[in-house]
């Protein structure tokens, strides 16, 4: 696991993780039309707090709920959905996880890019319904006016100073003949009303910009000017965010 990835296992990360914008109710719209073969069940890999799977549960016949981090899937169990009898979560590696299937769906929410390509999709292939499709989602808040001054006090601030916004995980993963590109989608923008507050907070859900990678010095410097960036925007301390997702899928295929 890299240094940035072993911040999920921070108990702070997992506890700041419930701030980030919900997915929005097409992604789990989108990703039930996707489900065509049966059993309709469902492996989340990287579930962190099960953003995705939660929600997904009540739909679907099961939904196996994979995370390495200890700290995300017991803040998981602790949320609305986390004790769904349709819900089965296992703390391991994608790499290594008892895999009960055949799957007709695989989703992997803002996880997949963590993980070594080739030994997941060799452990993951074997177990999939004939039809069955992976799922790359990416979710988050768009023309946002106040962007430059946030983005700036994150580059001061990130220990990940080779991020490129323009990388996309899914055409990397088909460059490397993984997957069978069969579709994509931008969900509608859906409005997410937030407190300052919290949208300050959820920047520390982040692996780069976890509370326990700075000082406390460091931490209120960010914090502070993050707020004087979103202030001017705010009402009665309040952001309005557009929130979209992006998904793509197609067939995995074994290495
Ligand atoms: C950014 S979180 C995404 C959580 C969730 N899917 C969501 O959409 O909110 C990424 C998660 O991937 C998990 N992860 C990283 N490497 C992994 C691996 N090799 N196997 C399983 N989980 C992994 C991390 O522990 C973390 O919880």
């Amino acid at each position: 696991m890299s240094d940035l990835a072993g911040t999920f296992q921070h108990e702070a990360v997992a506890e700041a993780y419930r701030h980030r914008p919900p997915y929005p109710d097409e992604v789990f719209d989108r990703l039930e039309a996707l489900i065509t073969d049966e059993p309709r069940t469902v492996l989340d890999i990287g579930a962190g707090e099960g953003a995705l799977a939660r929600p997904l549960a009540p739909t679907v016949e099961r939904v196996d709920a994979i995370d390495i981090s200890p700290a995300m899937v017991d803040a998981g169990r602790n949320q609305p959905g986390g004790d769904h009898p349709n819900l089965r979560w296992q703390v391991s590696g994608i790499e290594t996880a008892e895999l009960d299937g055949p799957y007709a769906l695989v989703t992997a929410g803002a996880s997949i890019h963590w993980m070594p390509w080739q030994q997941t999709f060799a452990r993951i292939v074997p177990h999939l319904t004939p039809n069955a499709q992976l799922v790359i989602i990416e979710h988050g808040p768009v023309d946002m006016p106040w962007w430059d001054g946030v983005a700036a006090t994150i580059k001061r601030h990130s220990r990940n100073q080779s991020y490129n916004p323009a990388y996309s995980v899914a055409d990397a993963i088909q460059e490397r003949g993984l997957l069978e590109p069969t579709g994509t989608v931008r969900t509608t923008p859906i409005t997410f009303e937030q407190r300052v507050a919290d949208y300050i907070e959820q920047f520390h859900s982040t692996s780069s910009l976890a509370r326990d990678l700075m000082s406390g010095e460091e931490a209120a410097e960010f914090d502070t000017a993050i707020e004087q960036a979103v202030t001017p925007y705010a009402k009665d301390g309040v952001l309005e965010l557009q929130v979209v997702a992006q998904l793509s899928w197609g067939r995995p295929l074994a290495p």
